[in-house]
């Protein structure tokens, strides 16, 4: 990329990655990606994010090609991934005066990152910076996706710099979504990266994406992937519904049973729950895939696990099943735990363990039958039915 004016004294000065195929570990980028930056002059100029570090020089090329990097005043630090701020150790060296403007709870990550003194400000909602003649309010947006995350709008030119939010991988080059060909479908592309990258954060951008309301936006100019004027509010639109609360039942009873021992604890608790007037969904999660696992705890409020033990362990669906919390937003989810076993048990505890360690809310009873459940043992389940259900009801909106 070059450097290229986007309205009148506002320039991308970005580039392109267009080799890379896979982003943060997790994610395909199928065509690349762009590290997007932006160069914003009034009487004073800031720069808008930096780049990865092995595309530094090309940035600072672009940053020249408008203006001598010593001349710019601030640096607006929206996020400190590396991809966005692997050129600024580069360029405190350079230019070691720049005033760094970014979110309150950015400003360790910042000096983690350049190692060195600097003039940073932390800022918080509503914020504003007038450069003379083109003003910024800041809006902090916490876990788009990380806890340092802001955007700010540019008042004059009604530009909203959203940092990773609504963002996708794209590396084509083009500089706006309405010159992409036909090949690239950036609705897929922008709910692919919510997938990978935005959902485990959804409860946070629910309460994040009201603070755009306010704004009149002609652009919205992420960091990643094409600049969106085509219909500037189509994926903050598509947000609002992705991170909208929608709860297909209470309580999902999801468990895995090798010998029929679990399951039949999973069904007296599902009948119990419905007794009681918890909607319920029984699963079975050796059924699951991935896909339908996030959509299993997303849409139910709680989750019964029902797990073997084996070997002193829960068994592999089960542990993949809970590595899916993590993918989707389940901080405060109310949990239980339940299983059957043959010598120790010691599953259950292993799992409720580490739903606690993953915040979720994991009622304290832990259900445990020895083999073929007696009367008196599917007594014990009824009642655990009962007090987990009562536990989900508490506090329910
Ligand atoms: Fe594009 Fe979260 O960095």
């Amino acid at each position: 990329m070059a450097a290229t004016a986007i309205a009148d004294n506002v320039w991308a000065i970005g580039v392109t990655d267009s080799e890379l195929r896979v982003f943060d570990i997790i994610m395909e980028t199928k065509t690349g990606t762009t590290y997007n930056s932006y160069l914003v002059r009034g009487e004073k100029a800031a720069l808008i994010d930096g780049s990865k570090l092995e595309f530094q020089d090309e940035w600072f090329a672009n940053i020249e090609k408008v203006m001598p990097l010593t001349e710019i005043e601030y640096l607006i630090v929206n996020h400190t991934e590396p991809d966005h701020s692997g050129s600024y150790p580069e360029l405190l060296r350079r230019h070691p005066k720049i005033k760094i403007i970014c979110a309150a709870p950015a400003v360790p990550f910042v000096n983690n990152v350049i190692n060195t003194e600097a003039d940073i400000t932390g800022v918080k909602d509503n914020h504003e910076l007038d450069l003379g003649g083109k003003k910024f309010i800041f809006k902090a947006t916490p876990y788009m996706h990380w806890p340092d995350t802001m955007m700010e709008y540019l008042v004059e030119d009604k530009i909203l710099f959203s940092c990773d939010g609504f963002a996708a991988h794209i590396g084509t080059g083009e500089l706006y979504d309405d010159e992409l060909s036909d090949k690239i479908d950036m609705d897929w592309e922008v709910k692919y990266y919510y997938d990978c990258i935005m959902r485990p954060f959804s409860g946070y951008i629910r309460r994040n994406l009201p603070k755009l309301d306010e704004f009149d936006i002609k652009m919205v100019a992420g960091s990643h992937g094409p600049i969106q004027r085509k219909e500037p509010r189509r994926y903050i639109n598509q947000y609002q519904e992705w991170v909208a609360e929608k709860y297909d039942q209470d309580v999902a009873v999801v468990y895995a049973s090798n010998y029929g021992n679990t399951g039949a604890m999973a069904k007296i608790i599902d009948s119990e729950l419905q007794k009681a007037g918890v909607s319920t969904a029984m699963v079975d999660m050796t059924a699951l895939d991935e896909a339908r696992g996030r959509d299993v705890i997303e849409r139910s409020r709680a989750v019964a696990i029902g797990t073997p033990t084996f070997n002193g362990d829960a068994v592999k669906p089960v542990w993949d099943f809970i590595g899916l919390f993590a993918s989707v937003y389940s901080i405060g989810k109310k949990a239980a735990v339940f299983g059957s076993y043959g010598w120790g048990g010691e599953g259950i505890k292993l799992v409720a363990d580490r739903l606690s360690g993953m915040k979720l809310k994991v009622y304290e009873n832990q259900l445990r039958t020895r083999l073929v459940a007696s009367e008196t043992e599917n007594a014990d389940t009824k009642a655990f039915a009962a007090g987990f259900g009562e536990f989900v009801a508490s506090g329910k909106k």
